[in-house]
């Protein structure tokens, strides 16, 4: 199996269903002496952080490329494009615009139009600029506020050009993966922390949404976060209550503020030590109304129970798995959006990633990502039924256009569908971009 194609029947067929690719700044930019230095440049510095001591220095050189690479995005017949905007590359240290940055996605987004791909704008994908960490970072709520200050330059400067606008990109794994276990910059650690850091960056979202809706109010404007649908290691009551508690943690605890103005009732049972310092007026702000909310999807997540935490994750029970252990675990997207759509009222739902780690080859000119492509094939069709069950779903992004930084990973994790070599910079399309685009070229027909 190593097509793509839709049956004639499929949601996704209708015309005003979106289909895209995502990128982020600091994975493909490179050109890091044109921006200011954020916290990722000061962890890849560490000992044993990243996992092949890489860097973003130059990871695909996209500041240098971007034309071939918005190119090579028009001929896949992607609606649209995800990519961020570095925050140290359009604003200086002294939080004045720096003007070369601005024109550099001002070229970006002219090109786009002129393909007639809309622009899905991120505007935080994690490279927060070093100086605003030497100052608590997301510890710090004055970067809230810095960020809104950003935003309102960005979004003045560029407003209706953009279609669609994201404050944050999955601010649980800059919380938690960045300030509760380290694994991620700036590597601080602490449950305290972890939590603030969230509270710090869902004020920083609804600062920016109030800035957005004044300086763009045509645009889609909200919020992409990262599910992990929990599941039960067993039928047994304290597994399953594990699981419960563990998804309160990690996915309620950012979209029930989001939608419902408070944090899941497991605060009041949490140590006091562990809460995050919430001012009056906080939840207000950031539970005002969004457009869409973006869902980041990978794989489901197992737990346990566990005497010091409630919950401990378990490794996955199939042999299925991606390059990064993740399971292929596509029933998990159905189950996610169908559980979030009984419990909320949700706003349009764009799959703004979902894509796979493979151990790619290129071989004679040629990568055959034939597990790439079942993962899509899978996805996609749960997506077909998540729409079919009553999800209001717009649209779907594959992670990523192409192989990039991947963290604290570096480059040997490949979740492109064009392949890179990081040694010319050449790009080769590899059997999924290839039965993507086939797909969508398919469809307009
Ligand atoms: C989520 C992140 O948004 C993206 O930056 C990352 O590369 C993918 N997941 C894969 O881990």
């Amino acid at each position: 199996m190593n097509s793509l194609k839709l049956s004639n029947m499929s949601p996704l067929n209708d015309p005003s269903f979106m289909f895209g690719v995502a990128t982020s700044s600091f994975q493909i930019e490179g050109a890091r002496g044109s921006r200011q230095d954020t916290i990722w440049d000061t962890f890849c510095l560490k000992k044993g952080a990243i996992a092949d001591s890489s860097n973003g220095d130059t990871a695909c050189e996209h500041v240098k490329y971007w034309q071939q690479d918005i190119q090579m995005i028009a001929n896949l017949g992607v609606d649209a494009y995800r990519f961020s905007i570095a925050w140290g590359r359009v604003v200086n240290q002294d939080g004045s615009p720096n003007p070369e940055g601005l024109a550099f996605y001002s070229r970006l987004l002219d090109k786009l139009e002129a393909l007639d791909i809309k622009a899905f704008v991120t505007l935080y994908h994690w490279d927060l600029p070093q100086h605003l960490e030497d100052k608590g970072g997301w510890l710090n709520r004055d970067t809230a506020f810095e960020f809104a200050h950003y935003v309102d330059i960005v979004s003045k400067e560029f407003a209706h050009r953009v279609y669609s606008y994201a404050t944050l990109n999955e601010p649980w794994c800059s919380a938690y993966l960045g300030y509760e276990v380290g694994i991620h910059a700036p590597g601080l650690k602490g449950k305290q922390r972890g939590k603030q850091a969230a509270h710090n960056l869902l004020l920083a979202h609804g600062l920016a949404m109030q800035v957005l809706r004044k300086n763009s109010p045509k645009s889609k404007n909200g919020i992409v976060l990262n599910f992990s649908p929990s599941y039960a290691a067993s039928s047994n009551e304290q597994d399953i209550a594990a699981a419960k508690l563990a998804d309160e943690h990690f996915n309620q605890w950012y979209l029930r503020p989001i939608l419902q103005g408070s944090y899941p009732d497991i605060i009041h049972s949490m140590p006091k030590e562990h809460r995050p310092q919430v001012e009056a007026g906080d939840m207000s702000l950031i539970s005002q109304p969004i457009d869409f909310l973006g869902v980041n999807y990978y794989s489901r997540a197992i737990y346990q129970h566990c005497e010091q935490d409630g919950f401990k994750v378990c490794s996955p029970q199939s042999m299925n798995l991606t390059d990064m252990g993740w399971e292929v675990y596509p029933q998990g997207l159905v189950k996610l959006l169908t559980d979030l759509n009984k419990r909320y009222t949700l706003p349009d739902i764009y799959i703004t990633e979902n894509g796979a780690a493979i151990d790619d080859k290129l071989i004679d000119g040629q990568v055959v990502d034939n597990a790439r492509i079942a993962y899509y094939k899978s996805h996609l069709d749960a997506v077909e039924q998540a729409i079919v069950a009553g999800v209001n779903i717009k649209g779907y992004f594959a992670w990523s256009l192409m192989d990039n930084f991947e963290w604290a990973l570096g480059y040997k994790k490949r979740f492109g569908i064009i392949y890179v070599d990081y040694q010319t910079q050449q790009r080769t399309l590899k059997q999924s971009a290839l039965a993507y685009q086939d797909m969508l070229l398919s469809r307009k027909i």
